[in-house]
């Protein structure tokens, strides 16, 4: 196992798209390790996605298990996720491991109804709520090359400037 290194703003391979996994075998399995890995070591990280090490496959881990009175799953790894409803609107605060120096307020769906493989390549299918949605749409907007500074209505008025890393709240 190996903590990875995590690509941050602004290298552009961060905007690259991922591409689907299709072979479920040994090499998916040690790769996902070193990914939990890695989430593990950044700061109050509650997600993690594959493009944020360089690798540009279609995978993220979410455990928000940590957080109080926050409905969840458990530890998640989803292979090929894709959101197949949504219902609702909420705003706020995120952060993340490849932008170190901000947080900032973003409109998420509320809930959300989900598909995806583990990495065994066992189809799930789960419906999620408040955090565990917002963190599995941050996580899989770094599929396709999106992060949450792009998403705030306003610049000037949603993105908040970190004095001390773990201040302002989980990463993802
Ligand atoms: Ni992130």
């Amino acid at each position: 196992m190996a903590v990875l290194e995590i690509l941050t703003l602004p290298d552009e391979r961060l905007r690259q798209v991922s591409a689907p996994v299709t072979q479920f075998d040994d090499e998916l399995r040690a790769f996902i390790a070193d990914l939990e890995e890695t989430r593990q070591a950044g700061p109050a990280a509650v997600g993690i996605a594959a493009p944020q090490v360089n690798v540009f496959k279609r995978i993220v881990i979410v455990d928000v298990s940590g957080r109080k009175n926050t409905p969840n799953h458990g530890y998640l790894v989803l292979v090929n996720p894709e959101i197949t409803h949504w219902d609702g609107f909420e705003m706020a605060r995120e952060g993340c491991l490849s932008v170190p120096d901000y947080t900032g307020n973003v409109i998420r769906a509320g809930k959300i109804r989900l598909s995806a493989y583990d990495p065994l390549g066992t189809p799930l299918e789960f419906e999620m709520e408040g955090y565990e949605a917002r963190a599995v749409q941050h996580e899989m907007d770094h599929l396709d090359g999106t992060l949450f500074v792009d998403r705030v209505v306003s610049r000037r008025t949603d993105l908040f400037r970190r004095k001390v890393y773990r201040q302002g709240g989980p990463s993802a």
